[in-house]
């Protein structure tokens, strides 16, 4: 195992009727005026933006509202916020939403005590300092409500990318799992299979004697396995979907993914994908992974035999490790097309002539890239373009 530090200070209020101590829990972490920072409307429409409203009155805190954030969110609405945020004097950013309102909510918080672009913070530039974030989740998927991570779409050139640093851990996160019951099954199941990206991207590591981590990966997907059938069947299942959402947390706010090295190469492939033809990010990904994984299983069989038999009951082939560990990664795929998942490009509108576009922005697209991708295997642009090839 690799030495590590761990700092996750997030504090989580978990559970039915969680959003009524949103306004107590700014309070608790120094908030006194407030931006609200929301996505396209469902939060409206299932009235939590009020009751979200009522408990910050309750508390005497006063707030400004930003709504409009898109799924893979735009600079343009970040810089809109920076700007409110400067004028109005915020002094904490509440997001209300999915991945894509929180990863917004972060960047207009780094961006608003940033002297220069925001931008060069998802060009490589640590994030060191932010006004305090909470959030009340609406989406079992992203894991944004722990994790130190943001990813925002630049509308100039349509590029997606990520930055990263311990101020955006958020300060708490309300985690109400009846909230979720409103979301469209497409939805649902693309919140499953980010989650299942998380897991895996970490389970694919180069690290060598790393049972506890990969026990505890093997144990969330498992579970996942198991409860997401039932949110599909029954979108009300209150106790599935609290499993789901606990497990999109532990997934991501990377207690399972310390000591070890990760992969990532399934989400920059796919970033290209949502950031170029505005797909859903899960979606995208139903398609990516089983095309990553059978292009780099041979750089590590064991790996993908470990997680089919461990994970998807395959039986063992001693004479021919190759035969399970495909036999895994072809039950991952069926999972996914079982809970409704697209299975190749055209189903995401993605299209042939675009993959040497796509690979090419993907290796050599920011501002550091060297033309690889680096991860469970070293990619070039060749590589890449095999693998949307594998896609069609
Ligand atoms: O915008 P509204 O109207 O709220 O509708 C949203 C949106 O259309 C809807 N929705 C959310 N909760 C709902 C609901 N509809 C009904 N009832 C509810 N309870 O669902 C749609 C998707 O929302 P979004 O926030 O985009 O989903 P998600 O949480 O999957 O976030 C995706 C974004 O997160 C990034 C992705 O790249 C993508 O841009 N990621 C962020 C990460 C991070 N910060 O750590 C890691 C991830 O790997 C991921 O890359
Ligand atoms: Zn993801």
């Amino acid at each position: 195992m690799d030495n590590f530090d761990f700092y996750a200070p997030t504090y989580f209020s978990f559970g039915k009727d969680s959003e009524v101590k949103t306004g107590s829990l700014v309070k608790r972490f120094g908030g006194t005026k407030v931006l609200i920072h929301y996505g396209g409307g469902s939060v409206v429409r299932s009235g939590l933006l009020d009751r979200v409203k009522a408990s910050l009155e309750k508390e005497s805190i006063s707030y400004i509202e930003l709504g409009g954030v898109k799924p893979n969110p735009r600079s343009g609405l970040v810089y809109e916020g920076i700007s409110l945020c400067r004028k109005e004097n915020i002094d904490f950013v509440l997001a209300v939403g999915g991945g894509s309102a929180i990863d917004s909510a972060k960047a207009i918080a780094a961006g608003t005590v940033y002297d220069g672009d925001f931008w060069d913070f998802y060009e490589g530039k640590p994030v060191t300092e932010a006004l305090p974030i909470g959030t009340v989740l609406t989406i079992a998927a992203a894991g944004s409500e722990g994790s130190p991570d943001s990813v925002i779409t630049k509308e100039d050139g349509m590029i997606k990318r990520g930055a990263s640093g311990e101020a955006y851990r958020p300060k708490f996160s309300v985690l109400n799992p009846a909230l979720t019951q409103t979301l469209p099954p497409y939805q649902t199941a693309c919140g499953i299979t980010d989650i299942i990206a998380h897991l895996y991207e970490r389970y694919l590591t180069n690290t060598k004697n790393v049972e506890t981590t990969d026990r505890m990966i093997e144990a969330l997907m498992l579970a996942i396995i198991n409860e997401a059938p039932k949110v599909i069947e029954n979108p009300n299942d209150y106790d599935a979907r609290a499993n789901i959402m606990w497990a999109g947390m532990m997934a991501h706010n990377n207690s399972c993914g310390v000591g070890r090295t990760q992969d990532w190469t399934s989400h920059k492939i796919e970033h290209e994908l949502s950031a170029l033809y505005d797909c859903a990010h899960g979606a995208g990904l139903a398609v990516t992974m089983p095309a990553v994984f059978r292009y780099t299983m041979g750089h590590d069989v064991t790996r993908f035999v470990k997680v089919a038999s461990r994970v998807w009951g395959c039986r063992m082939d001693f004479e021919n490790p190759e035969l399970t560990a495909k036999a895994g990664i072809e039950a991952l795929s069926r999972f996914l097309v079982s809970i409704g998942m697209p299975e190749n490009f055209s189903a995401l509108g993605a299209k042939e002539e675009d993959i040497e576009k796509l690979a090419h922005t993907c290796c050599w697209g920011s501002e550091n890239a060297d033309g690889t991708i680096k991860g469970f295997t070293v990619l070039t642009q060749k590589d890449v373009e095999e693998i949307y090839r594998l896609m069609l």
